[in-house]
């Protein structure tokens, strides 16, 4: 059976690897985060889509079956590029979680989050609208989330980020959001911080959880376990130690730099 290739700008993507060995624990996996570009959010279009073909080109040289885009800004952005270029299915994390939220809103007042290039696609909200039209979606851009959490900033007790998550949480949190779309596949792993502020009654979806459920319907099943290979396009070893806490393994395997090109 082939492996899912699954890539990232550069940890956050961990978030779906972790959903996916738990929802089909005999999944071979093959991880690129492009490290050495992250983070994509602030750019522009162009670079975004050029930086995603690049990825996805490099992952076509693997036997995979489907292409897992577990970012959302590649998602927002360039899902319609790579869909057209990819000789496999491209499963992006967009449907998937707006799928979730609308299922999980009660009050039809969804919250997303995201970066400022996915905030602005309008991607999530034509999503939802597609589903439900009388759900409104209130978006709110989150730059300094992603920098953070690459440096490992994204504990619970830690006053930098629960700072930063205060302030762009709090106009959603006026809004009466009942529902909150992590809408970029580093977030779930502020979902500490981010729960203690939204308090109880609000309902978070993880992008990477719903890729990986989307995943789960169309995979084929067996009993092996799976394996995972990682590659990252700049220093292996800052990788690594974060890896291992965010996929709460200290067994991963090792970390292969390699050259997508183009840099
Ligand atoms: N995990 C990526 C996402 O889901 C992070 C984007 C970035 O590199 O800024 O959007």
């Amino acid at each position: 059976m082939s492996a899912v290739g699954v890539f990232d700008s550069g940890l956050g993507g961990l978030t779906a690897v972790s959903a996916i060995r738990r929802r089909l624990p005999h999944q071979d996996i093959i991880y690129l985060g492009d490290t050495a570009r992250v983070p994509y959010g602030g750019r522009g279009r162009e670079v975004i889509t050029r930086f995603a073909l690049a990825n996805a080109r490099f992952l076509f040289g693997y036997d995979i079956s489907t292409l897992v885009i577990a970012c959302g800004t590649v998602s927002t952005v360039a899902l319609d590029e790579l869909t057209r270029i990819s000789p496999i299915p491209v499963l992006g994390v967009v449907e998937p979680a707006c799928t979730q939220a609308v299922r999980a809103t009660r009050n039809k007042r969804v919250g997303l989050i995201a970066t400022k290039a996915s905030v602005s696609s309008n991607a999530y909200e034509r999503g939802i609208a597609r589903l439900d039209s009388e759900i409104k979606v209130f978006g709110v851009p989150c730059p300094l989330f992603v920098p953070l959490v690459e440096n490992g900033r994204f504990n619970r007790g830690d006053t930098v980020i629960e700072t930063v998550a205060a302030e762009y949480l709090a106009p959603l949190k006026a809004a009466g959001v009942d529902t909150l779309i992590l809408g970029c596949t580093h977030y779930p792993l502020l979902t500490d911080v981010i729960a203690d502020y939204m308090g109880d009654g609000v309902t978070l979806i993880n992008s990477g959880e719903a890729v990986a459920e989307t995943l789960e319907s169309v995979a084929e099943k067996s009993d092996k376990k799976g394996k995972e290979k990682f590659l990252v396009t700049d220093d292996e070893e800052k990788f690594w130690e974060l890896a291992k806490i965010l996929l709460r393994d200290t067994t991963i395997g090792l970390v292969e730099r390699v050259d997508i090109g183009g840099i």
